[in-house]
């Protein structure tokens, strides 16, 4: 993907929404040589890709890349990319957006379950004893790309060329242009309660209607839905959109149910103008009610290079 304004080859952060991905985050290990290993294999990934990708050309593999705030300036030798800083956890009322760590998320997407395994199992290969696993979540598509609460996730994305202009750094920080913020935050739902909710409750929690995904308007004023919570605007009036390329994951005979939340930006703040909006409320104190039946078990956030700098992280 590049925009008009950047001529730097950034990693497939457009990449279709597909039926299968994996999320795996890992930390950097002590071993003396773990920094070395992990520059080689971040570097030689297009090959990696290579290697499995060309089995089924219609299972559109990809692999993203994240690198965390405490790793930066060790792994690449190179300027921070202007807003990256740890997660910074955002303590609600009720509600608590954690911090969780991470050096390094892939975020793997495939049609194909068994491709996302392969290439996951090669990189682990590559990378040995140099990290050491923190979460690896294996996300599917529901039906018509509906989260476990039912409703269908995605849709406001940007889409053609709005997807750059909303991901990519550009010309505002030279050194970081290609490359994108992640947020990730892993959730859990307590499907039973959220049951338990009239559909016409549940629909106003989310701000659309639950088969037909038609929007609602927009409260003035009170308790305001997650789609209204998760509009923002600068002070100029524009609104900034993120890609999210939410999956659901679980496992019915443990009663796990949840929501492994994904946001690409270009400027980290949105995000976390967002999250601050659902975990503190707009206004303070009327928090998203989403996450009356949803708890964050991670939160983590990376900046995602852009593939030209990822190529050269082994170069001396
Ligand atoms: C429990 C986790 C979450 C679930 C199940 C969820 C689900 C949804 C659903 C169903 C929609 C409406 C359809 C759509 O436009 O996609 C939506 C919209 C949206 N969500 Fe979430 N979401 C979650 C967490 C988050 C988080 C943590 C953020 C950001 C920090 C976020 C940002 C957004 C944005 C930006 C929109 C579009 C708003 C608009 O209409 O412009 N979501 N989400």
């Amino acid at each position: 993907m590049s925009s008009q304004r950047v001529p730097i080859a950034s990693q497939r952060i457009d990449a279709p929404l597909t039926s299968s991905a994996t999320f795996l985050v890992v930390t950097a290990t002590s071993k003396p040589d773990s920094i070395t290993t992990i520059r080689s294999v971040l570097a030689g990934l297009d090959g990696l890709a290579k290697n499995v990708s060309i089995r089924d050309l219609n299972a559109h593999f990809t692999c993203t890349v994240g690198i965390g705030s405490d790793i930066w300036d060790r792994l690449t030798g190179l300027p921070r990319p202007a807003e990256l800083h740890p997660f910074k956890e955002i303590k609600g009322e009720k509600h608590t957006a954690v911090s969780t760590p991470g050096d390094l998320l892939f975020h793997i997407r495939s049609e194909r379950r068994d491709i996302c395994f392969e290439f996951e199992r090669q990189l682990m290969d590559q990378l040995g004893d140099s990290v050491s696993l923190v979460d690896e979540t294996v996300g599917f598509r529901y039906f018509d790309v509906r989260d476990l609460l039912g409703f269908v996730d995605g849709t406001a994305n940007p889409v053609g060329r709005a997807v750059p202009s909303s991901v990519l750094v550009a010309e505002e920080d030279s050194s970081a242009q290609g490359g994108s913020y992640i947020v990730i935050q892993k959730y859990t739902h307590d499907l039973a309660s959220w049951k338990s909710l009239p559909i016409e409750q549940q629909e106003k929690v989310i701000g659309r209607t639950k088969l037909d995904n038609v929007e609602l308007d927009d409260a003035e004023s009170g308790q305001r839905s997650h789609k209204t919570l998760s509009t923002i605007e600068d002070e100029n009036g524009n609104e900034h959109d993120i890609l999210r390329d939410n999956m659901p994951f679980g496992s019915p005979g443990s009663g796990q149910f949840g929501t492994y939340f994904i946001g690409y930006t270009r400027r980290l703040w949105v995000i976390e103008k967002m999250l601050e909006r659902m975990f503190v409320g707009y206004p303070p104190g009327l928090h998203d009610r989403i996450l009356d039946f949803s708890t964050p078990l991670t939160g983590t956030t990376f900046f995602a290079p852009s593939a030209s700098l990822l190529a050269s992280l082994d170069s001396d």
